[in-house]
């Protein structure tokens, strides 16, 4: 039993996927707990499912239509009364409707007019899950502050197996319960947080060219930026990887491989209009020979003078172009005056986040397997990750930013976790 989840009420929203009869369960759980549980089904649903399954295990009886009630607006009065609403399984088409604004029925609604917190658990095949429109879809309903369980992998309807298969009745209980005890926020923490975010990474040091076999270039590996790609990745987050290395990124992740830092510039640049977290992890070269040569120099040919210029400013002009609500990371490796120059470097390039990497530490920075860092944010608080592995430092950098992202989302003097201070 969970006392503070007890006599809250909950709409329970159950749409047309064969996973619905999964929500039969989950309403039972939810009354055990004492929730009031108040479902409607779709039309869809119907065909999955029976009304008076979940009208006799419901608080209330079941409702599917706008229409064949005595109550004149019945969306109204749910979105009103429902401390939360849960969408157990929720369709692409549900998905669809709901981050396109279509009260298409009395579920959605219901779901447009309530200011409650709404939870989905989507569920459907592979296909449909890994479609571009369905992620965008659920991009759109999590930046405006939706929660995701997200389905897990396993076995689906017809047989086949992969990625879809609705979230456990026990796990989506989990989240609601936890929702209505300590808030969106903390749940967040326990599922992946990154679900329906897009994430767009830079890893590895650029290479100027001298000429066609030499170069300019630096100790970076792309370690702690493909690792924060891997991190991502693994919390759920559409993932862009935009690497001066040949390493694989994480599965699912687009992987822009680049040479030069003009060429990481314009990749980055692109990926970014649409980016929810940018992270400029790469060691990016400060300066290139202004005028490589096209052929091969010859020692013959005697000494070679090269003029160098600066190399665009990527980070600043990532910045300068950021748009509302984007969370941008960058880094800042020195070996000297590290808090000063980090914290100057913080507020030059307009980021929200500085990751102060001290690279004169034994067994941190370039091409260590380990890091040390101080992450510096805009507010002025900082959090030190001491020496760890890059895995970890990334899980660290990436706890700060769905802080920042959470925050974005919460309605003014809405859910606001103290713990997100750094
Ligand atoms: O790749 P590894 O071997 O795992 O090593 C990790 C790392 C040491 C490279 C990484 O942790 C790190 O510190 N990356 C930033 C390296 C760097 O170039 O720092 P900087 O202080 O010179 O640059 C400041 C910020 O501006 C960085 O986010 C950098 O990506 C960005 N920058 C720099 C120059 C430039 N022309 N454009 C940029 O955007």
């Amino acid at each position: 039993m969970a006392p503070r989840a007890a006599g809250k009420r909950v709409v329970l929203g159950v749409t047309g996927g064969i996973a619905a009869y999964k929500a039969v369960e989950v309403c039972r759980r939810l009354v055990d707990a004492g929730v009031h549980v108040m479902p409607v089904l779709t039309d869809d649903a119907l065909r999955f499912v029976g009304e008076a399954t979940f009208s006799a295990l419901a608080s209330e009886r079941c409702r599917h239509s706008l229409w064949d009630d005595a109550e004149a607006i019945p969306h109204i009065r749910l979105g009103q009364v429902a401390e939360l609403i849960v969408v157990v399984p929720a369709t692409a088409r549900f998905i669809g409707s709901y981050a396109g604004g279509i009260a298409d029925g009395l579920l959605l609604a219901t779901v447009l007019a309530t200011r409650a917190p709404v939870v989905v658990c989507p569920a459907m095949h592979t296909e449909m899950w890994e479609h571009p429109a369905v992620q965008e879809n659920l991009s759109i309903l999590v930046r405006r502050g939706v929660q995701v369980v997200p389905p897990d992998e396993g076995r689906l309807a017809g047989g086949d197996v992969g990625a879809g298969r609705m979230a456990e009745p026990a796990e989506i209980v989990d989240a609601v319960l936890g929702m209505l005890e300590v808030g969106p926020r903390a749940v967040a923490r326990r599922h992946k947080d990154l679900v329906g975010r897009r994430v767009l990474v830079s890893a590895g040091g650029t290479r100027e060219p001298i000429d066609p076999v030499r170069f300019i270039g630096n100790r970076s590996s792309g370690k702690q930026g493909h690792a924060i790609a891997d991190a991502a990745s693994e919390r759920g987050a559409q993932v862009v990887l935009v690497t001066a290395t040949a390493k694989p990124g994480p599965p699912g992740a687009t992987v822009v491989r680049v040479d030069t830092a003009a060429e990481m510039q314009e990749a980055l640049l692109e990926h970014a209009t649409d980016a929810d977290v940018v992270v400029m992890a790469a060691a990016v070269a400060d300066f290139r020979p202004k005028a490589p040569s096209g052929r091969k120099l010859s020692r013959s040919e005697g000494l070679h003078e090269i003029v160098f210029e600066p190399t665009p400013d990527i980070l600043a002009e990532l910045g300068r172009r950021r748009r509302e609500g984007q969370v941008l990371v960058g880094f800042a490796a020195e070996t000297h005056e590290v808090a000063q120059r980090a914290a100057a470097k913080l507020s030059a390039k307009r980021a929200d986040l500085i990751v102060a990497n001290d690279v004169s530490v034994p067994e941190a920075g370039f091409d260590h397997d380990t890091n040390a860092v101080t992450i510096l944010a805009v507010d002025g608080s900082s959090r030190q990750v001491p020496l760890a592995s890059k895995r970890e430092v990334a899980d660290a950098i990436l706890d700060i930013v769905v802080d920042r992202l959470l925050d974005r989302d919460a309605p003014a003097g809405g859910d606001r976790d103290p713990r997100s201070d750094l």
